[in-house]
This record gives C-alpha cells, sequence and structure tokens, in this order.
C-alpha cells in the first residue's frame, strides 16, 4: 500500500483523523450490550458537553455551511464522474492513502474497515450483493482526496431544502446555515411536499450520496438505499423526517436498519486475512462490478 497522506490539519479539517466522527457514533450509540452502554444514562444525556472539541468545530462547519445551495452545487461538480477512472482494487489503494494515523500499530486502514463490515455480513448469512455493499459503503471518502474538506465527506447527513430537525447532533449550528433563515428552506417541508419520498429529497453532501450514485447501476435498489442512507441517523436511528418519507422507503429502511450495526459495531484491532479472503473477494467484485469505476 502507499504511503499514508496526512490530512491538512486546517482549519476546514479539525478532525485529526477522519474515523474520528465514527468513534464519536460510538459514543452516541453504543453497542446494545457494551460497556458504554452500561455507563450511567445521565452521562450520554449530557453527551454534547463531553465532546472533543475537534467534533464540536466539525460539526459546526458541517452544520454552517450544508446549505441547499452548496448540495446542489456539489452534486453537479461530482456526479459527472469525469475526475479518475480506475479498477476497484485501484481504488481501495486510492482510498487507503487516507490512512492518517498517529499509531498504525492499533489504528487500522480503510479498506480493513471495510473488509471488517463486509466479513461481519458475510458471516451472519446475508446475500452477497448485501456483502459487496460492506465492501462499498465508504468509497465515497476518496472525496477528501480529490480535496474536500472534512465536514463535506463525513458526518450524520440530513435533508437539506426544508427545516433542520433539533433531532440532528449539534443542532444549534444550524443557526448559522444561511438556510436556516431563509423562508423557502426553514418550514417543516420547504421545496418539498408531505411524503414525497426520499428520491425527491437532496441530502447534506457527503460519502454516502457520492457512493449511491456511483455503485446505482451494479447492486439491488435494498443494498443502494444502505449506501445512500447509512449516514442518515436523524431519521434511522432518531425518526425525525418519517414525514418526507413515502411506503417504499419505509419498506426499504429496514435494509439501512440491518446494515448500521455492521457499520458501526464491526470494528476489531485484529485485521482480516486478506490472503485467504482475497478469492473470494476477487470472484464477488468480478460477479457484480465492472473492469473499472468512474470516479
Ligand atoms: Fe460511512
Ligand atoms: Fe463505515
Amino acid at each position: 500500500m502507499q504511503q499514508p497522506l496526512k490530512t491538512a490539519l486546517s482549519e476546514q479539517n479539525p478532525l485529526e483523523r477522519l474515523d474520528e466522527w465514527e468513534e464519536d457514533l460510538l459514543i452516541r450509540y453504543p453497542e446494545p450490550g457494551s460497556i458504554a452502554k452500561d455507563k450511567s444514562t445521565e452521562a450520554f444525556r449530557d453527551y454534547e458537553h463531553t465532546q472533543r472539541d475537534t467534533v464540536k468545530e466539525f460539526y459546526r462547519l458541517n452544520h454552517t455551511h450544508q446549505s441547499y445551495d452548496f448540495v446542489l452545487q456539489k452534486e453537479k461538480e461530482f456526479l459527472q464522474f469525469n475526475k479518475k477512472e480506475m479498477p476497484i482494487w485501484e481504488a481501495f489503494t486510492f482510498l487507503n492513502q487516507l490512512v492518517d494515523d498517529s499509531d498504525p500499530d492499533t489504528d487500522l486502514d480503510q479498506f480493513q474497515h471495510l473488509l471488517q463490515t463486509s466479513e461481519a455480513i458475510r458471516k451472519d448469512g446475508h446475500p452477497d450483493w448485501m456483502v459487496l455493499t460492506g465492501l462499498l459503503h465508504d468509497m465515497g471518502k476518496v472525496l477528501c482526496l480529490f480535496g474536500e474538506p472534512q465536514w463535506a465527506v463525513v458526518g450524520d447527513t440530513y435533508p437539506v431544502g426544508c427545516a433542520f430537525s433539533d433531532k440532528i447532533v449539534f443542532s444549534e449550528f444550524f443557526r448559522e446555515n444561511p438556510d436556516y433563515s431563509d423562508p423557502r428552506y426553514n418550514t417543516k417541508y420547504g421545496v418539498y411536499t408531505p411524503n414525497c419520498g426520499l428520491r425527491n429529497v437532496h441530502m447534506s453532501w457527503g460519502h454516502d450520496e457520492y457512493i449511491y450514485h456511483l455503485a446505482k447501476d451494479f447492486l439491488p435498489e435494498s443494498g443502494l438505499y444502505m449506501l445512500r442512507y447509512h449516514s442518515f441517523y436523524p431519521q434511522h436511528r432518531e425518526n425525525a423526517y418519517a414525514h418526507l418519507m413515502d411506503e417504499h422507503d419505509h419498506e426499504m429502511f429496514k435494509w439501512v436498519n440491518l446494515f448500521n450495526p455492521y457499520d458501526l459495531y464491526s470494528k476489531s484491532p485484529v485485521p482480516p486475512n486478506w490472503d485467504e479472503l482475497r478469492p473470494y473477494y476477487e470472484n464477488l467484485v468480478s460477479k457484480y462490478l465492472p473492469a473499472t469505476l468512474r470516479f
């Protein structure tokens, strides 16, 4: 694998590592039965006061800048897929340039997280397209390598073009978002209609929306829902946007809910044995994906 590339510690990138956001999710949504879950509920009620300043600053930037116009602009920019074309295996190597950890002995690279997710899905006997979904789900983080700031790549996602729910983490930071005081976008439905279906809703821009569009022609719809909404914690954990969903979305969110624990709770310090697993995954990838992918 290539030499790790340090994520610039600039004002736009307050997280020391991209994975800090996911570590924070584990504090907010601890695994049922885990030690963290058994801590006093008071500690969790106090969640927003105990968070790392880097995470808080990351959310401040995210909530300030993810406006309706910003999202439309990013969709236009990135959904042409004219940045780079490469075979999937090369794409994993490319993604691994995001290894920006300070302790290479304990922190696993991006590919290991993808592989641990897909292996956990495989062990539970789920269909092979879901295993592949696990392997691909964070591929959209390559956006960082195209120069995008952390707040436009990771973080909980949510609809834009309508009122921001107060169930979104650190929702007070939306006060600085231009849409917060724009009457076109700050009502319950904004530019949408009741239960219009999420396919008609623009989500905050990040690695989920990007990988969904990238994989759109290759996976079944249930896998595509997993990709597109895997960071939509305000809905799949908080149920804050049911008023925009139609019946089909609710049906499909069973898959999103099934996927989430594999993403959040499959991390282990022991890396899977890639040499043993390689033949299975080469076969799986060639079954569903073309020879090269366009980014
Ligand atoms: Fe993700
Ligand atoms: Fe993930």
